[in-house]
C-alpha cells in the first residue's frame, strides 16, 4: 500500500489492518507522553486547499505524535485550478523533499491525479476529495463502532441527512457495507443521489428511505450528516426549519431510539437543524470519541505508509 486515496481500494482486509493498527496507537496516545520516534527524519506535508478544521489538525496531531516534521499550507478562497496549477504545486513541494503529502481538496479525483503525478515515491492520502471520497473520515467511525459494540457486524446504521453532497457518506457506507453492517439512507428525494450502485460493495445491504420515523426504531446506529449548504447549488429543501422537523434529531427522536443505540457526526454540527444540542452532547453521543479516534486512525495510516514492514511501537 502506496497511498491511502478510497475505501473501495482497501476492501476488508486493508480496513481491517488499518483498524488493528489503530489499537497501537490508541494505547500509544493514553500513555502521559503520546510520543514515539516511528518516523522520525520523515516530512509529512498537510495540503488543505478546503477549509477544515479537525481534520487538519488531527492529521498534524497526528504527525507530531510519530515524530515526523510537518509542513502545511492551506490556499482556502484562493482559486487553485485543477489541472495545470494543483500539479505544479505538487511537483514543487516534492522536489524541497516529502515523505507524504496529506491532501484536502474541492475537486473530486484530486488525490488519485495527485498519486499519478508524483516521482520521488511519495505518499499521497486522501484527507477529502470534493464530495467523493473521505477515508480517514470512515475508518475513524468502524473503529469508534467496532470499541463501542465489538463488531459492525450485523449492526443497523442510519446515515441521515445530505448523502448527495457527501464524500463521508460515500466512503462511510462503503466501509459499514464491506464490514458487515446493514444502511439505511435517510434522506428527503432532493439530497439523495441518482444512483446508489457501487455504494455497498460488501455483504452489508442497503435501503433508502424518507421516512426517519419509520427508521428510528429500528437502528442501533444513526450517523448525522451536515447539511453541506455550501455544496448546494440551489435550494434544495423548502427550509431548515422543515428539514429540521422531518430529519432533524430532535430529544424527542433520540427518546424514541431503542437501549443501547448510538448517535455519531463526522463534525462540524449544524447545531439546531440536524442535530439538537441535547442529543450531540447526550449519553448516546459518540462525536467527542470519533475525535479521539480520528489521531490514531491517522498515526496508523501514516506509520503503515511511511514504514511498511515496521513494528509500532
Ligand atoms: C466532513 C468533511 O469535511 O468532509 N467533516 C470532517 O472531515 N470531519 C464533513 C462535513 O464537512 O460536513
Amino acid at each position: 500500500m502506496r497511498h491511502l486515496l478510497g475505501i473501495h481500494e482497501l476492501g476488508v482486509s486493508g480496513i481491517e489492518e488499518l483498524l488493528e493498527l489503530t489499537d497501537n496507537f490508541a494505547e500509544v496516545n493514553a500513555r502521559p507522553i503520546p510520543k514515539v520516534p516511528a518516523l522520525r527524519g520523515k516530512t509529512v506535508v498537510l495540503a488543505f486547499f478546503e477549509d477544515s478544521t479537525r481534520t487538519r489538525v488531527s492529521f498534524e496531531t497526528a504527525a507530531k505524535r510519530l515524530s515526523a516534521d510537518t509542513v502545511s499550507f492551506s490556499t482556502s478562497g484562493t482559486s487553485v485550478s485543477k489541472g495545470e496549477s494543483l500539479r505544479d504545486t505538487a511537483l514543487t513541494i516534492e522536489a524541497m523533499g516529502m515523505d507524504a503529502l496529506v491532501v484536502r481538496h474541492r475537486s473530486s479525483g484530486a488525490p488519485w491525479q495527485l498519486a499519478r503525478w508524483l516521482r520521488s515515491g511519495a505518499s499521497v492520502v486522501n484527507a477529502g476529495d470534493g464530495w467523493h471520497q473521505h477515508p480517514t473520515q470512515a475508518l475513524l467511525d468502524c473503529w469508534t463502532l467496532r470499541r463501542h459494540f465489538g463488531s459492525l457486524g450485523g449492526l443497523h446504521v442510519a446515515v441521515v441527512g445530505d448523502i448527495k453532497h457527501s464524500r463521508v457518506a460515500r466512503s462511510n457506507v462503503a466501509a459499514f457495507s464491506l464490514l458487515g453492517a446493514d444502511v439505511t439512507m435517510v434522506a428527503p428525494r432532493t439530497l439523495l443521489p441518482p444512483s446508489v450502485d457501487g455504494w455497498a460493495p460488501g455483504p452489508g445491504a442497503l435501503k433508502v428511505s424518507n421516512d426517519l420515523d419509520g427508521v428510528l426504531g429500528s437502528v442501533d446506529v444513526v450517523y448525522l450528516l451536515r447539511m453541506q449548504l455550501e455544496r448546494q447549488g440551489e435550494a434544495l429543501v423548502p427550509s431548515l426549519r422543515e428539514y429540521t422537523a422531518r430529519f432533524g434529531l430532535t430529544g424527542a427522536r433520540a427518546d424514541r431510539l431503542r437501549d443501547g443505540a448510538v448517535v455519531l457526526h463526522p463534525g462540524p454540527m449544524n447545531r439546531g437543524v440536524e442535530i439538537a444540542a441535547e442529543v450531540a452532547d447526550g449519553p448516546r453521543s459518540l462525536i467527542l470519541d470519533q475525535v479521539e479516534t480520528g489521531v490514531a486512525v491517522r498515526m496508523a495510516v501514516l506509520f503503515r505508509l511511511l514504514n511498511p514492514g515496521g513494528e509500532p511501537v
